[in-house]
Formats: structure tokens, sequence, C-alpha cells
């Protein structure tokens, strides 16, 4: 029987064989993400394998990672082999791991198995999804259990929606310390050079083709990703996509992953208590040069999203996509290294009696592509956190001035589940995140 002081450091399910196990590594993403592990931490320390359903194509991953991290000792990355029409095999696999990452999206079409086993053997898992309905269904199937067993569940761990849920928790926490509550924050994404993979794509059009209609017009709501019984904000269906950021000095325009964004970072309010304010308002919208590169990005990108809701369009989309970038491709190693990316959010405080309504501005910034060379950085990181750290400590620290408020499990975002013990491993591995007063 452990005595209490070693209960409070150890790791939860600590005699598991690996940290963590990365599920489709075999694509695009998830070969990232096992390079980064393999460069970045020692088999001392992190015990990790790589899985999915493809027995050749992992053992090329396996590998390449001894070609590219050739100082990695303990010989080659294990691989482990299941499939998710075969819940034994899952069961088998996750029970071996005390983190599952998952990059097998689309995730609407083959990402819930593996997290039912997840959830089943009390298996802490993040994934890189950009998919609400698939996020909106996790929540319903297993927050109760998940949050029962005290096992965390975190979607959307890459470049949606870190940047937006970190950079948010940090104004808030910024201004809790000082007794002051969140009335809004507005997030531009000033700079994003980069670009997309396969399963990208095949990802964005697997929302608007797999989504039933009737969870389309329940996905509009600003609250969707919220717990039923949470109270609720200003904002409106509408998004914001047309309009000048006094702070950051430059004119808005529509931004892509909003509705992704937007609903995550809800989330985390709600899940806190709406500890960030009690009519918090959050918005999101992608930085242009000028007035005229703002309007005609807006109108141009209104009219190409309504054409994409029709069929023959998201036809001719995907027959496109899968003839000039397939599954499994994505940018070249030189445009990953040479892609960046800067997240500003403006925070502005309730006025009360006694204080002024105050502003703070947060920046995230990437040093790579956002969606690869950053996303395979923030999945690896967000599961070290998770892994490295005993439970004890994940619940008494890195949680700023939500430490009381915060879940200890279910299905959570990443603010609530790693807080500030995942901005100071993203700030060691290159990242910025910091915040000003203005
Ligand atoms: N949030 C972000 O910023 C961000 C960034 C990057 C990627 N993503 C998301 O991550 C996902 C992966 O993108 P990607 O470009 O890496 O895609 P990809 O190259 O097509 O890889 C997909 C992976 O899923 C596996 N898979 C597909 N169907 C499967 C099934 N039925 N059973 C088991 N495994 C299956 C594939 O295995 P096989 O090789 O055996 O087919 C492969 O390992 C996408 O959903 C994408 O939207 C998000």
């Amino acid at each position: 029987m452990p005595k209490q002081s070693q209960i409070a450091t150890q790791k939860r399910n600590a005699d598991r064989p690996y940290d963590i196990i990365v599920w489709g590594s075999s694509g695009f993403t998830g070969a990232l993400v096992a390079e980064y592990l393999a460069k970045h931490t020692s088999p001392d320390t992190v015990r990790f394998a790589i899985a999915g359903r493809n027995k050749e194509k992992l053992a090329k991953v396996s590998a390449r990672i001894a070609k590219v991290a050739p100082n990695r000792a303990g010989g080659p990355i294990p691989v482990i082999i299941a499939t998710i029409d075969d819940a034994a095999s899952l069961d088998a696999m996750v029970k071996q791991a005390r983190v599952v990452i998952s990059t097998a999206g689309p995730f609407f079409q083959h990402g819930f198995e593996l997290v039912e086993a997840c959830v089943r053997n009390r298996t802490d898992y993040i994934d890189s999804t950009g998919e609400p309905p698939f996020v909106k269904k996790i929540i319903d199937l297993h927050h109760d259990k998940a949050t029962k067993d005290g096992t965390f569940i975190v979607p959307s761990c890459g470049f949606d929606s870190i940047p937006s849920d970190l950079g948010t928790f940090m104004l808030a926490d910024h201004f809790a310390k000082k007794g002051q509550k969140l009335s809004s924050v507005k997030m531009s994404v000033v700079e994003l050079v980069g670009g997309p993979s396969g399963g990208t794509i095949a990802s964005g059009l697997g929302v608007l083709t797999e989504t039933p209609y009737r969870e389309f017009w329940k996905m509009l709501d600003p609250y969707y990703l919220c717990p039923a019984d949470a109270a609720r904000g200003p904002d409106s269906s509408i998004p914001a996509f047309f309009n000048y950021n006094k702070e950051v000095g430059k004119w808005q325009t529509y931004f892509v992953m909003e509705s992704t964004n937007t609903r995550y970072v809800r989330r985390s309010n709600a899940l806190l208590g709406n500890a960030y304010g009690p009519n918090f308002s959050y918005a999101e919208t992608m930085a242009s040069d000028n007035f005229l590169g703002a309007a005609a990005k807006t109108v141009g990108g209104g009219i190409f999203g309504a054409a994409l809701m029709l069929p023959p369009v998201q036809w001719v989309a995907s027959w496109a996509a899968n003839k000039y970038i397939p599954a499994g491709s994505g940018p070249t190693d030189k445009e990953i290294e040479t892609g960046h990316f800067t997240c500003k959010a403006v925070g502005e405080t309730v006025a009360a009696d006694a204080k002024p309504a105050k502003k703070a501005v947060a920046t995230v910034k990437g040093i790579q592509d956002p969606g690869y060379g950053e996303t395979s950085k923030m999945l690896s990181e967000s599961a070290l956190v998770l892994a490295l750290t005993p439970r004890a400590e994940l619940a008494s620290s890195g949680y700023g001035a939500f430490k009381d408020v915060k879940p200890a499990g279910g299905v959570v975002t990443a603010a609530t589940a790693m807080g500030l013990h995942l901005v100071k491993r993203l700030r060691a591995a290159g990242m910025t995140f910091e915040v000003e007063d203005l």
C-alpha cells in the first residue's frame, strides 16, 4: 500500500510501460509528433511508442526517426498495431500508455473508438482535431465517466485551439490576480505563414459533408461546447468578420478557424464556473494589411464559404484536394521551418465602482509552420505535461487564480487540463506567451 507522501509524487498510471503512444503516426502530423518526441526527449525519462493500423508504414516512420534523431539511445521506436474495428486491440494498446496522442483524422469519421477505449481504460488522451461536432459528441458520450475517473480527454491541442485558449487563460489570470474579471477578449491572428496537409483539408471538408444538418444548425450556437446548464454570455451566432482593431492597429476579417476556437475558449470559461467573467465575450478575427485587403477577403471569403455549402462545390473541392494534396502529404520540411504565426488577444476588464476598465494584450508566437511544426510541438508538450506531472502537482499548481475551480478530469480543454504547466513547457520549446498591460 503506497504511503500518502508517495501518492503525492506518483504519476498517474505509473506502472504502464509507455508514457506516450502516438496513434496515427503513419500520417503527416503523427510522424512529425513522433519525430518531435524522439528529438526532444530522452528514453531514460520518456518512453514512447508509435501506433496505427498499417505495420509497413509505421516501420518506415520508425526507420526515419532513427535517421533524424540518431542520438536517441534505446534502439528503434516500438510499433504497436491496433484497428478501430477491433475494440480489444485498442484496449490492449491504450492500457500500455499513460497518455495517447491521436492525429488519426478526420476524427468524426474514425476518432470515436479510440476515445472510448481511453475512457474505458482511464488513459489520458490528447488530439489534433479541429472538428467541433466530434468534440461535442465525445463530451456528450464521455464527460461524466472521464470526470468520475479523473481521466483527462483533451481535444484540439494543436494550432486549433491552443494559442486562443492559453492566450485568453493568461489574460484572465493576469486580471484575476488583481481582483478584476474580463468582459471581453478580441483575438487577432496577426501573422500566419504555413500550408495545409491532405488530412486537414479532408477534415475541413468532412465537417461540411459528414455533419448531419441538424447538428450543423446546433453548431451555430456560440456556446455549442459549453455544458447545457452553464450560464450563457452575450455572444451571438454571427461571428466577427470585418472591423478595425485599434490596439492591434489593423483591419480585421473573418478567420477560418474561429468557429472552432471561439467555442473552445467559451468551454474553458464555462468549465471554470465562468471565472474569466460572468458576462465574458470572446471573438476571433484575422488581421489584414489595409482596409481594402480586409474588405476583399471578407467578401471573397463569404462567397467561397457560402459556395462550399453546396454539394457540387464540395465534390469538386474533394476531388481537387485528393488529386493535389492527398492524405499523408503536407508542407515541405523547408516550408515547415520557415513558417510562423503571431496571435494577439486584447482583453478588457469589467468596469466596477472603484476599478475602471483596464486593457492588456496577450501575445502568442510560434516559430515554425503553425499547423505542423508548432502543432506537433503543442501536441507533444501537452502530452508530456500529463505524462510527467504527478496528479497532486497538476491539481495544486499551474492554474494561477483558477486553481480552486479547475476540473480534475473529463472532456476538457488545454487551459483547464494543463494550464500554465503547458505555457512553461511551450516557452522552453521556443514559443512566446506574454501579457502586457495597455
Ligand atoms: N488543429 C490543427 O492545427 C491541426 C494541424 C494538423 C493536423 N490536424 C488534424 O489532424 C488530423 C491528421 O492530419 P494529417 O494531415 O496528419 O492526416 P493524414 O496524413 O491523412 O493522416 C491520417 C492518419 O489517420 C490514420 N487513419 C485514417 N483512417 C484510419 C482508420 N480507419 N483507422 C486507424 N487510423 C486511421 C491514417 O492511417 P493510415 O496511414 O493507415 O491510413 C494516418 O495515420 C486531421 O484531422 C487534421 O485536421 C489539425
